[in-house]
């Protein structure tokens, strides 16, 4: 016999399957059944009877799109696959040999057919979903580790919380976040009425949006996604990526209507081409067009190379130009010496960006194009990549133009200039010129004392990636190396509370955290450390494959060109340099100084703490007795585990104290770990 409660269970499902069904007709198909109106009311009757009967709640009702809570941060979640990303191709004569090695490496003569479709300049993410329920979003990050968005993605409609059909029981999807271009401009148009800055992109938009703490913000953002490839799948299997694509669709998730799938290569082209010239008509910016291989046992064959998949590649629009006049040409000097030439232009708009400066890489650069002061130029901007002079309009150039000369001294520190004598491979042109050897194309400040480098290395090893010292911001490294309090950059680890208070940027509080911030780097894995050392080419992830193989920073000292370029991830322009950088007699004192400060280039979990919470990740709800919110969340932190102001399927532990709230109900629903907090303080007793 049905009681009253299975009754309202039934109601509450069938109104969340006509929601659903509404959500998916509206935000994917753009086909409504239903008005706004009738929507609303069903949408009311759910929430009205979810409200009376809160047990009945599930993450993935309707109703839980929007929160309206405020996120405390994100989690970081590793990706189960890792997050790559394309390679790019600028020509069909690029693209054609693209398909040359693809054939190359499957070593038969196989036809293949590829699909084909816009590459969206929006923010990839990570879709997963367990029995159909969307489980977690995340952001790609640095590709293994990304952040834990599921709140705010569950604001973006045209992504189900729920799958329909017969769905795997576990899936992770990939796809592009973004915002309509439409969408962008209204926004901006807003904010510029609030006096609020405007975005410079849609994919800067998007970005930021993502990255919000209150949900109910999010939601406002509109923004979009569209899933374009699989992630990992259980326990399912897919023959090409057409059928991938077809099938997820089927799901009730949202694609792109512009994929094609394409026989061969002239079909590919011809579909390129096509959209280069219709690119605007889209409602999303694009950057170029994407192709992969359809057949996924071909796709596996393939397989990816440290940073890209084989079996896929972009075909990239030509950039967004524009004229403008060169104002004048300033120098700055990065942190190994090199002096680079920067244009500084009359402002000009460009592809929907200001742009008043442009990178004049060297002075060979200066000569090829043979720009002078006052010169008009043709600019042009791809993506994130500063913009570059693409060639003077000789015809325009007026009176009065002044060369740009090699400076004799530094025009920071005065000290002297030289070129380079080493061959090396020219760092920012090896992209688009498939890295040809440039001889000797940059000049130095051979000053060891230069303050610009000095000034640039501090940031370099203080930033985000390198030693994540908190609070060492442009404005404070300028003070110390103008106040010489700092020589070099093991001058940090010698600085006392009492230096920064002497500087006007500081109080109490802020030298205080400061110096925390200082002391915690010491415990930095010596991944981080050998890329904080800025050694030139070396990135953050070869950093990462170095210091995992090398495991000690003594270990550098001894290491051969040779016994480098064994390993795949390192090329011989890398290995020479890292190789010059341990033999100079500079870096080995320096070193002897980091350990003598307390460094201990451990690789590994050294950043944190062993204890029973590292790497769990925590959500906290209701009321504890012994610890405020705060200092609960610190001392996870201090232990070496996590936090999140919301509970996921990444979450290890929800510790409940007293009138806990709607994470206690997810996470029962969830099947995470529920502890109260006497079980809680009981695993910070190390
Ligand atoms: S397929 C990398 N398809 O472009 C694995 N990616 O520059 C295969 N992107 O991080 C990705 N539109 O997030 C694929 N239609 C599309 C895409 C697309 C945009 C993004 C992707 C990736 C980035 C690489």
């Amino acid at each position: 016999m049905s009681t009253p409660l299975d009754e309202i269970k039934r109601e509450i499902e069938k109104l969340r399957q006509e929601i659903r069904k509404a959500d998916h007709r509206y935000y994917v198909l753009s086909d409504p059944e239903i008005s706004d109106k009738e929507y609303d009311l069903l949408l009311d009757r759910l929430k009205y009877l979810e409200e009376r009967h809160p047990r009945l709640i599930m993450p993935d009702s309707p109703t839980q799109r929007v929160s309206g809570g405020l996120l405390a941060g994100f989690a970081s979640v590793k990706h189960k696959v890792k997050m790559l990303s394309l390679d790019n191709t600028y020509s069909i004569e690029e693209l054609t040999e693209w398909e040359a090695r693809v054939k190359r490496l499957l070593k038969r003569g196989v036809d293949i057919d590829y699909m084909v479709e816009p590459k969206i300049d929006g923010v990839s993410c990570a879709l997963t979903y367990e029995k159909g329920v969307f489980i977690l979003g995340a952001t790609r990050g640095d590709g293994d580790r990304g952040e834990d968005v599921t709140l705010n993605t569950r604001t973006i409609k045209s992504i189900p919380l729920k799958l329909q059909g017969d769905f795997p029981t576990r899936i992770e999807l990939r796809g592009e976040i973004y915002m309509a271009k439409t969408d962008f401009e209204t926004m901006n148009k807003r904010r510029l009425k609030e006096k609020e800055p405007p975005f410079a992109n849609p994919r800067n938009a998007t970005s930021g949006s993502l990255k919000l703490l209150d949900t109910v913000l999010v939601s406002r953002r509109r923004l979009k996604c569209l899933v374009h490839s699989l992630g990992w799948v259980k326990g399912y299997g897919f023959g090409t990526q057409k059928e991938f694509v077809d099938k997820t669709a089927s799901w009730g998730l949202p694609v792109d209507v512009h994929r094609k799938r394409c026989p061969d290569l002239k079909a590919v082209i011809d579909y390129c081409r096509e959209w280069e010239q219709k690119r605007d008509s889209l409602e999303y910016e694009v950057d170029g067009m994407v192709i992969k291989v359809n057949n996924l046992t071909l796709q596996q064959e393939l397989g990816a190379t440290l940073k890209s998949p084989r079996w896929a590649v972009a075909y990239k629009f030509p950039a967004h130009q524009a004229t403008t006049r060169i104002a004048r040409v300033e120098l700055g000097v990065g942190r190994t010496g090199i002096i680079t030439p920067i244009a500084i232009l009359r402002p000009v708009k460009c592809g929907g960006v200001t742009i008043s400066r442009a990178t004049l890489h060297n002075f060979d650069e200066i000569k090829r194009l043979d720009v002078r002061q006052g010169d008009t130029v043709l600019i042009e901007r791809a993506g994130e990549v500063i913009p570059k002079i693409v060639k003077v309009i000789a015809s325009r150039r007026p009176a009065g133009t002044r060369k740009v000369k090699v400076p004799s001294r530094c025009p920071v520190c005065g000290g002297s200039v030289e070129k380079e004598k080493t061959e090396e491979v020219c760092p920012v042109r090896s992209k688009t010129s498939k890295g040809k050897a440039s001889n000797g194309v940059y000049w130095y400040c051979v000053s060891p004392v230069c303050p610009a480098q000095l000034k640039r290395s501090l940031l370099h090893f203080a930033s985000r990636g390198a030693m994540d010292i908190e609070g060492m911001g442009v404005s404070v490294v300028e003070e110390l190396v103008r106040q010489k309090m700092v020589k070099n950059i093991t001058g940090i680890y010698k600085l006392r509370k009492e230096d920064f208070l002497k500087l006007p940027l500081f109080q109490e509080k802020k030298a205080d955290n400061l110096i925390r911030a200082i002391e915690g780097s010491k415990n930095r894995p010596l991944s981080r450390f050998l890329f904080g050392l800025g050694i030139r080419h070396v990135g953050e992830k070869a950093a990462l494959v170095l210091a995992e193989k090398f495991k000690t920073i003594d270990r550098f000292f001894q290491l051969k060109i040779a016994e480098l370029e064994c390993i795949c991830e390192i090329g011989p322009v890398m290995a020479a340099s890292i190789v010059k950088f341990f033999s100079a007699s500079k870096v080995q004192t320096l070193i002897k100084e980091f350990k003598a400060a307390g460094l201990d280039f451990v690789q590994g979990e050294g950043a944190v703490k062993q204890s029973k919470l590292s790497g769990k990740t925590f959500v906290f709800t209701g009321e504890l007795k012994n610890f405020s919110r705060a200092e609960a969340r610190e001392l996870v932190v201090d232990l070496g585990g996590k936090w999140s102001g919301a509970v996921s399927k990444v979450t290890d532990f929800v510790v409940a104290g007293k009138n806990p709230g709607a994470k206690y109900t997810q996470a029962k629903d969830l099947g995470v770990t529920i502890i109260n907090e006497a079980a809680f303080k009981k695993l910070t007793q190390i």
